[in-house]
């Protein structure tokens, strides 16, 4: 068994789960940040066999999902959690998401925003493949931008808050899990489960 594909299994698992929820009764700017938060959910869900290895890397799907992230982070997303709908919806029991938002709203627009740089990062890094299986972007063209890239990737670890510009540089699959870290910690923060 491997512990770490069990380990991101998990929160991946966690991070997606609700996609497959109807939410009856939910309306408003409510059911909109739900539904971008599906749709993020399904991109990560798109993307998990492919960093994990399990099917064929391809740089554009992966941008073109980082992209679709992205235009749900930052700013956009936080606009989805005005004040004034909180009491309403929680009474309702409609929303997941936690009163404490309102009271940590900076640390909440924070990790929202840290999401955007991050698959910022993720669709430069998409054709640097992954780590582990560096020949894993050898269809058609991929092998060319890799050869630029890999000289890079010997810094070491990741440091913990890395610029996209140093993202940029990263495997892609490492930077993913930065990606579904992001997700993770706002919804252990943010969302009742
Ligand atoms: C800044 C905080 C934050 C980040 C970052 C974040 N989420 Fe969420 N997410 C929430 C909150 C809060 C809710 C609950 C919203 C509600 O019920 O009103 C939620 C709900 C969800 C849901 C359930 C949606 C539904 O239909 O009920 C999914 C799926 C989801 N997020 C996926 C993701 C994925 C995938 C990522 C990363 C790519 C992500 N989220 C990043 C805060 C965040």
């Amino acid at each position: 068994m491997k512990i770490k594909t069990i380990t991101t299994g998990i929160i991946i698992t966690s991070i997606i789960a609700g996609v497959a929820v109807a939410h009856e009764g939910a309306t408003g700017i409510v059911k909109q940040r739900m539904d971008a938060m599906s749709v993020m959910g399904k991109n990560i869900k798109l993307l998990v066999p492919m960093m994990q290895g399990k099917s064929n890397y391809d740089a554009q799907i992966v941008r073109d999902a980082a992209l679709e992230i992205k235009s749900h982070s930052g700013e956009t997303m936080t606009k989805l959690f005005p004040k004034m709908d909180m009491e309403m919806d929680m009474t309702k029991n409609v929303s997941k998401a936690k009163p404490v938002i309102w009271q940590d709203w900076d640390k909440f627009s924070d990790l929202s925003n840290q999401l955007l740089i991050l698959t910022d990062g993720l669709a430069q890094a998409a054709n640097n493949g992954l780590a582990d299986k560096s020949d894993a972007n050898n269809d058609a063209a991929g092998s060319a931008s890799m050869m630029g890239g890999s000289s890079s990737m010997m810094g070491g670890a990741p440091k913990a808050d890395p610029t996209l510009e140093e993202l940029a540089k990263m495997p892609a699959d490492s930077v993913f899990k930065l990606v579904t870290n992001s997700c993770a910690a706002c919804h252990t923060q943010f969302r009742t489960d």
